[in-house]
């Protein structure tokens, strides 16, 4: 389906895609970035945690035998991207890619092609609309439904306003038992004045945005079983116990993810 993409207004795939040191953003998103590095300096270091997180969740879901991954909000491509992950340590993994950005959309199919036996495939779609997205026939083709799935949403969620649980309910009620819920999302909890300063830089621009508490993120998890060590910033989550992290590095990040199973 070719549309017109309004490119003089700032996107959040863009927005990141600047932060994280790309080069698939143009000068509204740049305009915007730079506002928001003014309320929070440190974001860049949040994305690349962010980034890292994805790597290691990956990994981990590919290690336990997840075949097939459903990654809804997946941004401009950035290496390693998540097919990479997954193939690498599973070369048959299937992973449909979900982004409602179009641009997004546009790189992908030019910078996504398999590799391995494996099928990475890409579809236009909002996470607010979970039974469009399950009902699109590139999933169909790509997902089977009754085995496990690990659905992602990485750095996603801070960006919708509607109700969470009604969101993680339709797609979890969707997939089998063994399937994860993998979340990173944006919390005011560490450093409430810059993140809820950004927060604004976001809405001023019509871009919906919502930081969410850690009672909140954990009650996502509601029903599945959380993989150690629970709800925690990104950079605490699979490393190393012996890890030293100060607390201004939480400040820094200022996110929660978490992994959980569905029974
Ligand atoms: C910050 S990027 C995260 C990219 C990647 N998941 C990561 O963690 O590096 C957020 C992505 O979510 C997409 N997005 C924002 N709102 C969305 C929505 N309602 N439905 C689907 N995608 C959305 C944006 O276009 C963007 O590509």
């Amino acid at each position: 389906m070719d549309r017109v993409i309004p490119l003089d207004q700032p996107h959040t795939s863009r927005i990141y895609d600047y932060f994280l040191g790309g080069k698939d953003n143009y000068e509204a998103d740049r305009k915007a970035a730079q506002e928001i590095l003014k309320a929070w300096p440190d974001i860049r270091t949040a994305a690349r945690v962010n980034r890292q997180f994805m790597q290691r969740s990956t990994r981990f879901l590919a290690e336990a035998g997840i075949r097939q991954f459903l990654d809804i909000g997946t941004g401009i491509p950035t290496e390693p991207n998540l097919h990479q992950i997954a193939q690498r340590a599973a070369p048959d993994a299937r992973v449909v890619y979900v982004d409602n950005d179009p641009v997004v959309l546009a790189h992908a199919r030019a910078l996504m092609p398999g590799g391995t036996s494996g099928t990475t495939t890409y579809i236009q779609g909002d996470v607010t609309d979970p039974l469009a997205i399950l009902a699109a026939p590139e999933l169909g083709e790509v997902l089977d439904l009754s085995e496990p799935v690990a659905l992602s949403m990485i750095a996603l969620l801070h960006f919708v306003e509607a109700s969470i649980p009604a969101i993680v309910s339709a797609f979890l009620s969707a997939l089998a038992p063994g399937s994860f819920l993998v979340i990173c999302t944006i919390t005011a909890d560490f450093a409430p004045e810059q993140v809820v300063a950004a927060q604004d830089v976001y809405r001023v621009r019509k871009l919906p945005a919502q930081v969410r508490t850690r009672d909140e993120v954990t009650g996502w998890f509601s029903g599945l079983e959380l993989v150690e060590p629970g709800v925690v910033p990104p950079h605490r989550w699979g490393l190393a116990e012996t890890t030293e992290i100060s607390a201004s590095f939480d400040a820094k990040v200022s996110c929660y993810c978490g992994v959980g199973r569905k029974p």
